[in-house]
């Protein structure tokens, strides 16, 4: 076993372990956030560049530290290494010009955003960002292109993490879609617009951690944290029928799959349970999910915490009434219905 201290907390890993896993078995204090690596996607990692973090020891044999930033998702350690992750001035100076790069192009319209709430883009802005953006051209911007009955691509919002490409080539045996040209140029595209038309393609939109890949039965019907997530299975023939179901009411307003503290997917789904089992007689419910995620999401749903309180709402007490929407934000925004 080897010997690593990543933040002051040392733990005991087997040889090939990344930093980046070695920080997660020690938890989420001292995890680097990833864009880009799943580790259910083989290969992944290596493309964003939000995982940096400083190795001030090489290893027992050779203290010397690495001359450079590493990509955590991607560097094995050796015995006796120290690696700074938050204790490093470097690593969140870095974060925050990753952060900006991430967004040069991508747009900033959250708020008709379907991942809003649940993007790791947007959480990552908000721990690691800046408040402004040195940003003064018009971003990138790409044709509209159709992927097919289920999913919703906004080319605009990719991040190239590559995520996607992986889930469809792993998951459904055939390579359906991929990134096509280079640099600045580069997109998300199926070829010859082929529909994505696997059974188990519908988890591209789970693993995609910004909002250029959603649910085109689910778009625009809620912001997320309005619903409230049932981990909920069914007998299916195709998978393994464990999915969260996401409710307001009695009614089902999406399916996913359910994802652990990093945000990954447990077990993949099929697209007849996302798509089509959208009644709840269609569900054995479990209980309420678990949100380990430090997310919007999770405020408001106490299930499970032991010990907290539903803090009181004011915002009605000091209008005098309900709030309500003021507006309509698709008439300012040129995001399509
Ligand atoms: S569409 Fe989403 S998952 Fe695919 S490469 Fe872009 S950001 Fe990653
Ligand atoms: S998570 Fe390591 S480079 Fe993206």
């Amino acid at each position: 076993m080897f010997k690593v201290t990543i933040d002051n907390r040392t733990i005991e890993v087997a040889p090939g372990t990344t930093i980046l896993n070695a920080a997660r078995m020690i938890g989420p204090e001292v995890a680097p956030p990833a864009m880009c690596y799943y580790s259910k996607l083989k290969e992944s990692g290596g493309k964003c560049r939000t995982c940096l973090v400083e190795v001030s020891k090489g290893s027992e044999k050779d203290p010397r530290p690495m001359p450079k930033l590493v990509a955590s998702c991607r560097t094995t350690v050796m015995d006796g290494m120290e690696v700074k992750n938050f204790t490093s001035p470097k690593v969140i100076d870095a974060r925050k010009g990753i952060v900006e790069m991430l967004l040069t192009n991508h747009p900033l319209d959250c708020p008709v955003c379907d991942q809003a709430g649940e993007c790791h883009l947007q959480d990552l802005s908000y721990e690691h960002g800046t408040e402004g953006t040195r940003y003064e051209f018009k971003r990138h911007t790409f044709e509209l292109e159709d992927l097919g009955p289920y999913i919703q691509l906004h080319m605009t919002r990719c991040i190239l993490c590559y995520r996607c490409v992986f889930a469809a080539n792993q998951l459904t045996g055939k390579r359906e879609h991929g990134v096509l040209e280079r640099g600045d140029h580069a997109e998300i595209s199926t070829f010859l617009n082929k529909s994505l038309e696997s059974e188990f393609i519908g988890n591209v939109i789970d693993v995609c951690p910004v909002g250029a890949l959603t649910d085109k039965t689910f778009r625009f019907k809620s912001r997320v944290w309005f619903t409230k997530p049932m981990d909920a299975h069914r007998d299916c023939p195709t998978c393994s029928g464990k999915a969260r179901i996401w409710m307001r009411g009695e009614e089902v307003f999406r399916v996913t799959a359910r994802k652990d503290q990093w945000g990954e997917v447990e077990d993949w789904i099929c697209n007849d349970c996302r798509f089509h089992k959208k009644e709840t007689k269609d569900w054995v419910i479990d209980g309420p999910s678990m949100v380990a995620r430090n997310s919007v999401i999770s405020q408001g749903h106490y299930a499970g915490k032991v010990g907290t309180t539903k803090p009181q709402v004011y915002v009605d007490k000091v209008l005098g009434r309900q709030p309500k929407m003021l507006m309509d934000i698709h008439s300012i925004s040129d995001v399509h219905r």
